[in-house]
């Protein structure tokens, strides 16, 4: 069967992560040199945090480990809690990338399904697709909140079936995090992996079969 549906990630697959510590560092000075470590800090223990609250059964929503990040990260580098309202506020309005507009537009004009499957909470899903300006082109944003538990889980995956329908290798999910791409193709989507930064393939249980450097592969495979 052909593609139906594409998915996307969205947290580094659709929006740009480290945008906000990059921009914040234009204002504070205190950033012109941090903010490279802070941006890899911030999310990297985002993610971990995530990870550990899904296998210990303790979930709480993703502005919440989004915000107990950050201070981790602030901490790590004695940087001042002045900083911590203008990161977060930068990250609530996350930019896109800069291929995403036409890349979702053209997947409409072939009338496919579209969607996002993030750990977002909905609320900062809402907040970053209406600063991208891309609502239009999405018929679903899926926010792990409907069943309380972090991607990898299979439950979270299931959202889209729930949605949409149809078989799940007509499923095209898109995401740049490995992991992600991984554990996707393990459950039977067909994946596209974008590695932006050219990292190695995470070892997992599954294996993407497409991979790209940035989101117009997608054109091709639809
Ligand atoms: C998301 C994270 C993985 O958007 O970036 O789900």
């Amino acid at each position: 069967m052909p593609i139906s549906t594409v998915i996307f990630d969205a947290y580094g697959t659709l929006f740009d992560v480290s945008a906000a510590a990059r921009e914040a560092a234009e204002d504070h000075p205190a950033l012109a040199e941090a903010w490279p470590r802070l941006a890899e800090d911030w999310r990297a223990k985002q993610l971990s945090y995530t990870w550990l609250r899904a296998t210990a059964g303790r979930h709480c929503d993703f502005w919440q480990v989004t915000q107990d990040a950050l201070d981790w990260a602030l901490e790590a580098q004695d940087l001042g809690a002045g900083l911590r309202q203008p990161l977060l506020d930068l990250y609530w309005r996350l930019g896109a990338y800069p291929e995403v507009p036409g890349v979702l537009a053209g997947l409409k004009a072939k009338g496919l399904n579209t969607g996002i499957l993030s750990n977002g909470s909905p609320a900062m899903l809402e907040a970053a697709v209406e600063s991208a300006g891309v609502g239009g082109h999405l018929d679903a944003i899926l926010s792990v909140e409907e069943v309380g538990v972090f991607k990898p889980a299979p439950e979270v995956y299931d959202l889209v079936g729930a949605r949409f329908g149809g078989a799940r290798a007509d499923v095209l999910f898109v995401s740049s995090n490995g992991w992600d791409a991984a554990a996707a193709a393990g459950y039977g989507f067909t994946t596209l992996w974008v590695n932006r930064a050219g990292a190695p393939r995470d070892r997992l249980w599954g294996d993407p079969a497409h991979e790209a450097t940035d989101l117009t592969a997608v054109e091709g495979l639809t």
